[in-house]
């Protein structure tokens, strides 16, 4: 369904892009220097209480832009651009959530964090109660930023989610069946799984993000911003991971930007804090 009349936009997630559409020709493909498609996940846990992790990623090219699942940015440095995320639904007004958005330098805004999920660190949500919460906090500022639909976790398929014994593609479809007014730019994913899973060739891990990722463009046919992607393994069978997975994202039209799980010690920073891990350094330059 068009969107005000314009081809690019989509409502209720029924107005499929072709990639053709895309905006900007796919706004960041191919991505260039200072404009990469790569972003970073972080918050202020750690002793300087705020963006110490992230901002040891200054001056990497192929880094663009950073989040911390809410807001404020914990002094992230300028280089990056700060993505403000609603977390959860507030349970009033939030006049704290506008002025993030309405913040000078704000381009685009996340909405809820795996509302799709019932464990502890997901906002948890009935479909019908998250397209309630987008018509009251995301969508006052469509045209203003870029709305990105409610971050799920595409592979799951635990029928855990939220509501029911659904999996988060069905609590997706039923979010966008209640959200027939909603307008976005584009669509959030999440995706866990192993580098390498045991038994399978050694590729069975990237081909599996990559046929989530294209089933996720597929399905919703909007600009997708993974904006949580890990797999478990050692830290060589996650390079081996990015090292396979990245020049594909980089490719593809319809990925906009990425953002790998996650900017904390043992992950793409060092055990000390200190510095890049290799892992981080691979992510940086690969
Ligand atoms: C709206 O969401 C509810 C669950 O919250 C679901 O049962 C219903 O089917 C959804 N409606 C549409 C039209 O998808
Ligand atoms: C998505 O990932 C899961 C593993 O979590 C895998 O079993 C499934 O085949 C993948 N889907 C596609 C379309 O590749």
């Amino acid at each position: 369904m068009p969107c005000n009349g314009k081809a690019t936009e989509t409502c209720g997630g029924s107005n499929r892009l072709t990639v053709s559409q895309l905006p900007d020709g796919g706004g960041t493909n191919p991505p260039t220097a200072g404009k990469g498609k790569r972003g970073l996940c972080y918050n202020n846990n750690n002793p300087s209480k705020n963006a110490v992790y992230a901002n040891m990623f200054k001056g990497y090219s192929k880094i663009s832009w950073a989040y911390d699942w809410g807001y404020p940015s914990w002094d992230l440095d300028t280089f990056f651009e700060f993505v403000p995320m609603l977390w959860g639904k507030p349970s009033g007004a939030a006049p704290d959530w506008t002025a993030a958005v309405q913040t000078a330098g704000t381009k685009s805004i996340l909405g809820f964090n795996e509302p799709d999920l019932t464990y502890g660190g997901s906002s948890n949500m009935l479909p019908a109660d998250a397209a309630a919460g987008y018509a009251s906090y995301m969508e006052p500022f469509r045209g203003q930023v870029q709305v990105g639909t409610p971050n799920v976790l595409w592979n799951n398929d635990v029928g855990s989610s939220s509501g029911g014994a659904y999996n988060s593609r069905v609590w997706t479809r039923y979010f966008l069946g209640n959200c027939t007014a909603c307008h976005f730019d584009y669509a959030a994913i999440h995706y866990y799984q192993d580098c390498e899973p045991a038994g399978r060739a050694q590729d069975t891990g990237p081909d599996w993000f990559k046929g989530n990722v294209t089933h996720a463009w597929d399905t919703l046919r909007l600009p997708l911003w993974i904006t949580e992607f890990q797999c478990y393994g050692s830290e060589d069978q996650q390079v081996r991971f990015l090292q396979k997975v990245m020049p594909w994202l980089d490719a593809q039209a319809y990925v906009a930007r990425y953002a790998y799980f996650g900017t904390f010690p043992d992950l793409l920073i060092n055990h000390d804090g200190t510095a890049l891990s290799a892992l981080g350094q691979a992510y940086a330059t690969t």
